[in-house]
């Protein structure tokens, strides 16, 4: 069993607040919220003034993802906006460490998201430090594209590294997951399933998310 995060950047912006209705009621433990800066990501998707709507209209765990340079300048306003989890990627984190005891100094969860070229060795000095990572299993920046299978490999590496440090970091997959390959992401370690054009394109959200749930 998964916990299922779906990624609103699928959903119908102009209906926000029914997708939230629809996530809900749905086996969805988690909310997965993306925020482009145009700057670390070819792509600008939305921020603040969104989330902090999002936060009004459940009481799921927000889990913001956020793919700008400079993260630690905006922990607390994120905090704010009513993020529960906070994930800044290793790329755009010189300072790794003090990043994540800003972002637990809030009172948030820290996740570190790692690109699909960034060697996952580069987190093992931080491991327990981290409550998630978020394995990018497609370039950050845009949904709908399709998943690497080197990403298997990954979760495997990553799921080594936690074991042996002793950590209780969860792995979180991001990008193009689907039904058809969410066992197996599963059986390689994966405890978190984000996946939006999976959900938000499928004829029965709920039906799907309840699929991936019980991968
Ligand atoms: C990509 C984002 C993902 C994206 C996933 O940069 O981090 O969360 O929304 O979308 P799908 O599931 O469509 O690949
Ligand atoms: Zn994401």
């Amino acid at each position: 069993m998964a916990i299922i995060a779906p990624s609103l950047l699928a959903a119908n912006f102009l209906q926000l607040g029914d997708a939230c209705a629809m996530l809900n009621k749905s086996e969805a433990a988690w909310f997965h919220l993306d925020v482009m800066d145009g700057s670390f990501v070819p792509n600008i998707s939305f921020g603040l003034p969104i989330i902090e709507q999002i936060r009004k209209a459940t009481t799921k765990v927000c889990d913001v993802h956020l793919m700008i340079v400079s993260p630690e300048k905006y922990i607390e306003a994120f905090k704010k906006a009513g993020a529960d989890i906070l994930t800044v990627h290793v790329e755009a984190c010189p300072e790794l460490a003090n990043t994540l005891s800003l972002i637990k100094a809030q009172g948030m969860k820290a996740g570190v998201a790692i690109n699909p070229n960034t060697d996952i060795t580069v987190l093992a000095p931080f491991i327990k430090d981290i409550d998630l990572v978020c394995v990018m299993s497609v370039f950050p920046g845009f949904g709908g594209q399709k998943f690497i299978e080197t990403t298997y490999e990954k979760v495997v590496a990553l799921k080594q590294i936690i074991t042996a440090a002793g950590a209780t970091t969860l792995i979180e997959i991001d990008g193009g997951v689907d039904a058809n390959n969410a066992a197996a992401l599963v059986k390689a370690g994966a405890d978190v399933l984000v996946a939006g054009t999976t959900v938000f394109k499928a004829a029965d959200p709920i039906a799907m998310i309840a699929t991936l749930q019980q991968s």
